[in-house]
């Protein structure tokens, strides 16, 4: 799994009992000299958690040639694909090998992570005992909700949707960006050419990520560390990059501003 990665998923994955083995990311993604011995890789291709590279061509193709002569699973987790602000939705790394692929997405950044609906395109051979192990694990989901949805799809509903918030997110992001460059011009962002959130890295070596979060709430405000992300302490023992994972889609239309300034205030306040 990614490293820097997405905390959660880490854990649910160590708690099927599986081993974790850390990838490293750069700014072409995931890097791709992979140990033969894994069983499988999950990766965000389109826009990896939280750094926000696209992973590069070359990095694609060696991910896939690595399944072929392993037989290990790439599962590609497309969790903010539809939300591209800098060209054209990226292609899937599944289009390439769809017998080597598992392919997941969601509505949690679309429509809400509340609804808790997502699809999967699995090779064929996994489809019947992933469909076993669903059944198992949760008997199915909520018939209404995918109803509710397929109307959605079917009406284009959904299409319309998503084009209105991708022009609204794509807003909100270009203010963020103009006030940190102005009002806190020594933080770094990155990540931000598609999804929902930007990754703010604070300059080297002050403040680090417990003096923000500590001015934040003093003013109310909760934010992501990027340190949550590691899988654990560099081997070196080096310090990590300091820095949040801002997820600018949050707060409500009425709130955006206010927290906005909370934001850059607690930057100022922090000498970012
Ligand atoms: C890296 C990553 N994958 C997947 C998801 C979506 O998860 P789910 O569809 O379970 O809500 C998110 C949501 O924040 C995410 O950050």
């Amino acid at each position: 799994m990614e490293e820097p990665g997405h905390p959660f998923h880490r854990e649910l994955v160590r708690r099927t009992g599986h081993r974790v083995v850390p990838v490293p990311v750069d700014d072409r993604g995931a890097r791709t000299d992979l140990p033969a011995a894994l069983a499988a890789v999950v990766v965000t291709p389109a826009h990896q958690y939280p750094g926000g590279a696209t992973l590069h061509p070359e990095r694609r193709r060696a991910l896939v040639e690595w399944a072929r002569a392993t037989g290990g699973l790439v599962i590609e987790d497309d969790y903010d694909g539809e939300f591209r602000y800098d060209r054209q939705p990226v292609g899937a790394v599944q289009g390439m090998a769809p017998e080597s692929v598992a392919y997941l997405g969601s509505v949690s950044k679309t429509l809400a992570p509340a609804l808790r609906l997502g699809w999967m395109v699995l090779p064929a051979a996994l489809v019947g005992p992933v469909a076993e192990e669903k059944l198992f694990a949760d008997t199915h989901t909520a018939s209404l909700a995918q109803l509710a949805l397929a109307d959605l799809l079917t009406s284009h509903a959904y299409d319309r949707h998503v084009r209105a918030a991708r022009l609204r997110y794509r807003r909100r992001r270009d203010e963020l960006t103009a006030r940190l460059r102005t009002e806190a011009p020594r933080v770094r962002v990155t990540g931000i050419a598609a999804g929902l959130h930007a990754l703010l890295l604070l300059p080297e070596p002050d403040p680090d990520e417990g003096t923000v979060l500590d001015i934040a709430a003093g003013r109310g405000l909760a934010l992501q560390p990027l340190g949550d992300h590691w899988h654990a302490p560099d081997d070196a023992g080096h310090r990590r990059p300091q820095g949040f994972v801002i997820g600018y889609s949050t707060p409500a239309e009425h709130a955006w501003s206010a927290t906005l300034d909370a934001l850059v205030a607690t930057l100022h306040a922090a000498g970012a």
